[in-house]
């Protein structure tokens, strides 16, 4: 996860700027060092060195190493970074062309939104590689900003405003994003996946997510289905094609095939899925999910139930 391993053309552009500001802070730190260091050898000596020793000669140290060089370079910069590249990395004005997703930053998870075909998921944003993805990015709570630094830059999530970014992979591959604006204890463990395929298998994937959930599979994951829906699990999650219709969770119709669990915090099997609900608090204290009072049979039911959901 760095800036520095592009992957897109935004972030080749991002990278290259990155260079050029090390470069040019590199030769101002060099030419003070230089400065101290003939300050140092000349010790005792009057007068300046290049300049003399006059009143004139004091002006022009002021003007050309207080105020001339710092103008050229700030305003050099200034130019290349603010007006060139944010100019660039803008998303598009037009989005008509490819796929928008709608990303919805919570307390401390991500909500991913397909609007075209109503697909939803969390912590693993899809997208077809080689193509560019409209990415609406707004918050449920408070300021997030939404960054996948090999894609390009940070794009915050600002309450009641809807902020625009394009997503462009040059080639599949996971990409890892991060919250970039600390929004409260578990500001650190929101990360989050983006998963760029191939158009066919982001296709397939598509497609699939757009299905409601499938049914329990053999008795006990049916016990666990009923445990979810008359406990506080279906108030606060969907499960498509269940009455679990709550939003404040993470969309549990396709669980099962994601990768991770609590954004990126901890991998998504059976062992830690069930430490999970029994004690999320352990695993992300603060998170907004309570423990839930249930017996040992009821726990591996809802496992069991959960962990079927493909
Ligand atoms: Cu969300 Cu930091």
């Amino acid at each position: 996860m760095s800036p520095l391993h592009p992957h897109s053309p935004d972030s080749h552009d991002i990278a290259t700027l990155w260079w050029w500001m090390l470069l040019a802070a590199g030769i101002v730190f060099l030419g003070a060092v230089a400065l101290l260091l003939i300050g140092w050898f000349r010790r005792g000596e009057p007068g300046l060195p290049f300049f003399g020793e006059s009143e004139r000669a004091n002006l022009g140290l002021v003007i050309t190493f207080g105020m001339g060089i710092p103008i050229v370079v700030l305003v050099a910069l200034f130019i290349v970074s603010d007006l060139y590249v944010l100019g660039k990395t803008d998303a598009p004005t037009s989005n008509s062309t490819g796929l928008t997703v709608t990303v919805v930053g919570h307390q401390w998870w991500w909500e991913a939104r397909y609007p075209a075909g109503g697909a939803v998921t969390a912590n693993e944003i899809h997208i077809p590689a080689r193509t560019p993805v409209n990415l609406l990015a707004r918050t449920a709570d408070v300021i997030h900003s939404f960054w996948v630094p090999e894609l390009n830059r940070k794009i915050d999530m600002i309450p009641g405003q809807t902020n625009r970014i394009e997503l462009y992979a040059e080639e599949a591959g996971t990409y890892r994003g991060q919250c970039a604006e600390f929004c409260g204890l578990q500001h650190a463990h929101m990360a989050f996946r983006v998963i760029a395929e191939p158009r066919p298998e982001f296709e397939r994937w598509l497609s699939a997510s757009e299905r409601p959930a499938r049914a329990p599979d053999g008795a006990e994951a049916s016990e666990g289905r009923r445990v979810f829906m008359e406990n506080a699990c279906a108030g606060c999650h969907t499960i498509a094609g269940t009455p679990a219709q709550g939003t404040v969770g993470p969309d549990l119709t396709h669980l099962a095939s994601r990768q991770t669990l609590a954004a990126l915090t901890v991998p998504n099997d059976r062992r830690e899925l069930g430490r999970w609900i029994r004690n999320p608090q352990e695993i992300k204290p603060g998170a907004k999910m309570p423990g839930l009072e249930l017996s040992n049979a009821q726990f591996h039911a809802i496992v069991t139930y959960l962990a079927g959901l493909r």
